[in-house]
């Protein structure tokens, strides 16, 4: 298992790290793992199932037997964007998951489950059974320092608060959000914050950079830029042309 190689991404959210994750594991040919996609669902299923937040046990016990399914499909069903024309397509407890996965309020109710260091043990050795040969990508907060300490290669993304938060700000606007765009731009900088602040306080692994991590800060950098950054670093550490 050691032996098949490990690159871990960790950030803050709206540092770019799913786009470059994305860009990268397809240039290398390697797995990914989106382990914030992981929480995300523990969190989304748990509220289906009504399951209080108060209630830890409930919700790790939930998480231990998460029933969910990555497949890859033909692109143009009900799912995420994927690889060579085809879609990862998200089966929670028998159900295809849509966009209602991706939004802030799971994110927000992703960030509350995350802070349970019992969720967190019951997602642990699920996040390490991607490490699959020929190598994984792996996108998270703590996948440098816990679930991956001994990745050959640990990049950790940031972005300042006011560029991610423009940056959501944008990515909502395309989407032709309507409404009051100033009271907009303020609740995405305090969503930020917020779990900015819950992700980097909380006591089980906390979002910070691995000891041996490389820091790249992609406030100035179009994705293109960092991905190649990224790349070269591949190249340089890694068997891979
Ligand atoms: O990357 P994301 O926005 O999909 O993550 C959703 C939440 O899950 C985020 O607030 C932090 C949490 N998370 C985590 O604590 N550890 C991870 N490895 C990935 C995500």
């Amino acid at each position: 298992m050691q032996d098949i190689p490990v690159l871990t991404i960790d950030g803050p959210s709206g540092s770019g790290k799913g786009t470059i994750v994305k860009h990268v594991a397809q240039k290398l040919g390697w797995h990914m793992l989106d382990s914030g996609a992981l929480y995300r669902l523990v969190a989304y299923g748990s509220q289906n199932n009504a399951l209080s937040f108060d209630n830890e046990d409930s919700i790790a016990d939930y998480a231990a037997n998460l029933d969910v399914e990555f497949k890859l499909v033909d692109a143009g069903s009900s799912s995420e964007t994927g690889q060579n024309g085809q879609e990862l397509q998200i089966i929670l407890d028998g159900k295809v998951v849509g966009p209602e996965l991706r939004t802030e309020t799971t994110g927000n109710a992703a960030s509350k489950v995350a802070a349970m260091p019992k969720v967190r043990e019951a997602l642990l050795q699920r996040q390490r059974d991607f490490r699959r040969s020929p190598g994984l990508v792996a996108d998270g907060r703590d996948m440098g320092t816990t679930v991956f300490p001994d990745a050959q290669t640990k990049i950790f993304l940031t972005a300042s608060a006011e560029e991610r938060a423009q940056r959501r700000y944008k990515q909502l606007k395309e989407k032709g959000i309507s409404g009051n765009l100033a009271a907009l731009l303020q609740d995405i900088r305090k969503d930020i914050n917020e779990r900015d602040e819950r992700d980097s306080q909380r006591s089980a692994s906390p979002l910070k950079p691995a000891e041996d991590a490389i820091l790249i800060d992609t406030s100035e950098s179009s994705i293109e830029q960092v991905v190649d950054q990224v790349m070269a670093i591949c190249e340089k550490n890694f068997d891979v042309v």
